[in-house]
C-alpha cells in the first residue's frame, strides 16, 4: 500500500545565514511559518553542540510558536536530553555528530553503543516525544533501533545523493529500499532525508514504505532563486509524482 509521504523542512540553514552576520535576519521562526503556509507537514531544526546554526533560543521559540510538529535533531549526550526534554518538541531524531563535520555525515552506530542509548531513548519516550535513530539502511541499525524500543528510523540518504552525483546510484536505492522494507517488517515507522535535491528525490519517494522525508540545505538554497513557497511547491510535487507513479 502506497500511503502519504510527509514533507519536513529541516531550517537549520535559514539560521546559518541569519548566524553570519550575527543579526536577527533572516529569522528561523519566519521561515518555519512560511514552510507551513507551503505546505510542509512538519519542521526539523538540528541544536548542535557548537551552535553553529540553531541557538537554544530558536529551538524555545519553535516549540511555542509554531503550529507544525517540531522534530528536533540531537545529539545522544546529556546536555541534548535536557534540552529536549525541557522544550517537548513532537519527535526527537538521534544523530551522531563530531565537531569537525560540515553536516551529518555517518549514521548514528545504534548497534555499537546499545547501552548508551537506551536511558536517552527510554527518557525521551516517557515524556511523550517520538524518537527516532538516523542511521544506515543496515540491517543491524534497523534491528538495533527496534531492540531500543525507538518508534522510527531515518534512512540516511546521503551515500545514495552522492553516488548519484558520481553517475550511478542504483545499488545504494536498492539499500534504502531493502532496509525500509526490513523496518516496516520489524514495526518502525521510517523517514529518509539527506542530501536529496529535486533531482534524485523522486526514487527514494517512490518507495512505498517510507512516511516522511526530511529535506534541508536544497530547499534553502533553491529558496534564494525562487523563494521558500515555490521551492518547497516543488519539491512536494515531485515527491506526489513519483508516489503517484509508483502506485499505478
Ligand atoms: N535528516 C537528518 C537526520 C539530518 O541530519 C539532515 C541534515 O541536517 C537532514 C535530514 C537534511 O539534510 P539536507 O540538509 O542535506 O537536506
Amino acid at each position: 500500500m502506497t500511503g502519504l509521504l510527509r514533507l519536513g523542512v529541516n531550517i537549520d540553514h535559514v539560521a546559518t545565514i541569519r548566524n553570519a552576520r550575527g543579526g536577527d535576519h533572516p529569522c528561523p521562526l519566519r521561515a518555519a511559518h512560511a514552510a507551513a503556509a507551503a505546505g510542509a507537514d512538519g519542521i526539523t531544526a538540528h541544536l548542535r553542540e557548537d551552535r553553529r546554526h540553531m541557538t537554544d533560543a530558536d529551538i524555545l521559540r519553535l516549540v511555542a510558536e509554531i503550529s507544525l510538529p517540531l522534530n528536533l535533531e540531537m545529539a545522544a549526550t546529556a546536555e541534548m536530553l535536557g534540552i529536549a526534554l525541557a522544550t517537548k518538541p513532537h519527535a526527537a531524531c538521534i544523530v551522531p555528530e563530531r565537531r569537525a563535520e560540515r553536516t551529518t555525515e555517518g549514521g548514528l552506530d545504534a548497534a555499537g553503543t546499545l547501552a548508551g542509548l537506551k536511558p536517552i531513548v527510554s527518557r525521551l519516550a516517557d515524556a511523550g516525544i517520538r524518537v527516532s535513530l538516523f542511521i544506515a539502511p543496515e540491517v543491524r541499525q534497523i534491528e538495533a533501533a527496534a531492540a531500543l524500543g525507538a518508534p522510527v528510523v531515518e534512512l540516511h540518504t546521503g551515500p545514495y545523493a552522492h553516488a548519484g552525483e558520481a553517475g550511478d546510484s542504483r545499488a545504494e536505492l536498492q539499500r534504502l529500499l531493502d532496509a525500509a522494507r526490513h523496518a516496516t517488517a520489524c514495526g518502525l515507522e521510517v523517514h529518509a532525508g539527506h542530501g536529496l535535491t529535486y533531482a534524485n528525490v523522486g526514487p527514494v519517494a517512490a518507495i512505498a514504505e517510507l512516511a516522511e522525508l526530511n529535506i534541508g540545505h536544497f530547499l534553502i538554497g533553491e529558496a534564494v532563486f525562487r523563494g521558500l513557497d515555490a521551492a518547497i511547491h516543488e519539491m512536494r510535487a515531485r515527491m506526489s509524482a513519483a508516489r503517484l507513479g509508483a502506485a499505478s
